[in-house]
């Protein structure tokens, strides 16, 4: 049976349900992986499970070092990442503590290391990115997130962070078609397809964007909405685990 990889982000440091084989820590050339690497099973079905963040979380966005994340989650065999994602929503339908399986991305990211592809090399090499998320990967996603409160489409815009966006950088970002705003899934979604790994995210909506609601957005609001959020993503999970 396949290894699937999950990257679990805000509000997912740890994968409680997850019934712990082995923990690996894995050299990369690229260095550490943001924590070790979990190996357990769900439902019966293997995973392997990467914090972002780190356990604890202490890394921000911005500090995350994408390429050994993902260069250990190939070296170690695995097959296809979920990777969790909290998000803020923009578009009317994303709302606090739903879930979306984005189809698309915009990245507003700075200065990230964001390529496999720069040092000694003997070709220079452009990957398709047409359609970033793996749309089979994607379909199994939404197939088990049936009963729960879930949109199968987005535009997902990442930003730089780790600030939150100001009112007119969300307004921006709507002109622009995004659905929904993150500071994480790039160049995550990039290096998996250099990787040749089919990638797809499952955001969790944590607040409204800036400007799209009164007042200030706090962290407690986010954790709040968050634990509500995962608590559906586990569900979500678990089905993917019992499903063929
Ligand atoms: N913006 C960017 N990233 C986020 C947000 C947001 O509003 N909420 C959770 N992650």
């Amino acid at each position: 049976m396949s290894l699937t990889a999950i990257i679990g982000g805000t509000g997912l440091t740890r994968l409680e349900e997850l019934e712990i084989l082995r923990r690996e820590t894995v050299a990369t050339p690229y260095g550490e992986p943001s924590s070790a690497l979990t190996f357990g099973r769900l439902a019966g079905r293997e995973f392997v499970f990467l914090a972002r963040h780190g356990d604890p979380h202490t890394i921000p966005p911005h500090r995350i070092n994408y390429r050994a994340n993902l260069w250990a989650l190939r070296q170690i065999g695995a097959q296809g990442i979920i990777a969790a994602a909290a998000v803020g929503g923009i578009g009317a339908d994303m709302g606090p503590g739903r879930l979306a399986v984005p189809h698309q991305l915009i990245d507003y990211t700075w200065g990230r290391s964001g390529t496999f592809f720069e040092d000694e090399l003997d070709h220079v090499t452009h990957i398709d990115f047409t359609q970033p998320y793996s749309e089979d990967l994607r379909r199994k996603l939404i197939a088990s997130a049936r009963g729960l409160s879930v949109v199968e489409n987005g535009v997902y815009g990442c930003t730089q962070g780790p600030r939150l966006e100001t009112a007119a950088e969300i307004a921006r970002m709507e002109r622009d078609g995004c659905d929904l705003v993150g500071m994480t899934g790039m160049p995550e979604a990039a290096l998996a397809r250099e990787l040749e790994l089919p990638y797809a995210a499952c955001a969790i909506v944590a607040n409204w964007a800036a400007g799209k609601s009164e007042g200030e957005i706090t962290m407690a609001e986010i954790e709040r909405h968050l634990a509500r959020g995962m608590a559906d993503f586990v569900k979500l999970l678990t089905r993917f685990a019992e499903s063929p």
